[in-house]
């Protein structure tokens, strides 16, 4: 008789811990405020709903596989060549392909310390060894990135800004990554919260990826154009890698109602500007305000913020979670990130924000 052996998941797999999302619901809340996923304020654009809802009688059929006129919105917006951007099921997709193809077993994958919690699982999900390079004050180091590249590496991801802290470095910042690099390191900018920034010395990636053969910059539609449900997100790439990513990829990763529904999005100005300004308005309010209840946060670029708590076990950001909870209110806990003592607070509607500052000011004044 055979000894019975169950399948094993390839090396590595079982070091991931699963991502864990924001939470969505509140036990007996019907519409509890959700802050937990840094999701736009305002919802999509009317236009982006209204072509996902002209699709309904047509989801039968299989999307164009490259989703060309997605490409081609995308492009005529930030006036990129459509032949080297390539779509995926969300950014998280292309995520996973930039490692399926540039990364394996023996290889590292670098990223900043407080980096996003996708960049070490998908590493490890193809057997490479995420590496994390120590941060200044939350903020990615350029100097610290630099000097943990071995022989090794094989990618550097960068969220800039980065979530869950908010920390952005400059475009000069930026170059001097990049020109820090071998040629044959694959520098990642996921930039899916550049639409939110308003830094004159910011740039999202685009430039460093016309001059250099060896730079991707992925951008989402979950955040800004508030299509997280969709699943939609693109890389803007040197056409060697965009041609590498459309081998792997699967024929149809992105679906038709998404492809309708980015289209219009991208090319409602007016809905953008509108969130745009929203996040302009609310997220410095609300920073000031955390900051004037003694809840200092890292000056975040982007639609969410991350207040430090106090240590003091009545007040600290256990405490504030449970407390904001009890108040209908759903924030994401740090714990994960190795930031026990910070919440991260998306930006809601101008209303969302003013509760959430009234319940964390009687948090704070609690005897
Ligand atoms: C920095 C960063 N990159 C990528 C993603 C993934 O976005 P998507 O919804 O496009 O997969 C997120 C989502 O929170 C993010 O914060």
């Amino acid at each position: 008789m055979t000894a019975k052996i169950a399948p094993a998941p390839r090396p590595g797999i079982l070091d991931i811990s699963p991502y864990v999302g924001g939470e969505a619901r509140i036990p007996g809340v019907e519409r509890p405020i959700r802050l937990a996923s840094n999701e736009s304020a305002l919802g999509p654009s009317p236009k982006a709903i209204a072509a996902y809802r002209a699709l309904a009688g047509e989801i039968h059929r299989y999307p164009e596989g490259s989703a060309e006129a997605l490409r081609e919105a995308i492009g005529a917006r930030h006036d990129l060549d459509p032949a080297r951007i390539v779509c995926g099921a969300g950014s998280d997709e292309l995520i996973a392909l930039l490692l399926r193809c540039y990364a394996g077993p023996g290889d590292e994958v670098l990223y900043s310390r407080h980096g996003f919690a996708i960049y070490p699982i998908a590493a490890l999900s193809v057997g490479a060894t995420p590496i994390a390079a120590p941060e200044r004050e939350l903020c990615a180091d350029v100097d610290a990135l630099l000097t943990h590249v071995t022989p090794r590496t094989r990618l550097v991801f960068l969220a800039n800004p980065n979530n869950p802290t908010g920390t952005y470095i400059g475009a000069a910042e930026l170059a001097r990554l990049h020109a820090g690099l071998p040629p044959s390191v694959l520098l990642a900018v996921d930039a899916a919260y550049a639409e939110f920034v308003n830094r004159n010395d910011y740039e999202p990636g685009i430039r460093l990826v016309d001059g250099a053969e060896n730079v991707v910059m992925l951008r989402t539609f979950s955040k800004i154009y508030a299509l997280g449900g969709l699943r939609l997100g693109w890389a803007y790439c040197p056409p060697a890698i965009a041609d590498a990513l459309n081998r792997v990829r699967g024929p149809f990763n992105v679906s038709t109602p998404a492809i309708a529904a980015g289209i219009a999005a991208v090319e409602d100005t007016d809905a953008f500007a509108r969130a745009r300004a929203h996040n302009d308005r609310w997220q410095p309010w609300f920073s000031e305000r955390l900051a004037a209840l003694g809840l200092p946060s890292t000056p975040s670029v982007a639609n969410f913020v991350l207040p430090r708590f106090p240590d003091d076990p009545g007040r600290d950001a256990d405490a504030a979670f449970a407390f904001l909870q009890r108040h209908h209110i759903l924030t994401r806990k740090m714990g994960g990130y190795g930031l026990p003592q910070r919440l991260r607070i998306t930006i809601g509607t101008g209303e969302e924000m003013e509760k959430v500052a009234a319940v964390l000011g009687d948090f704070m004044a609690r005897q």
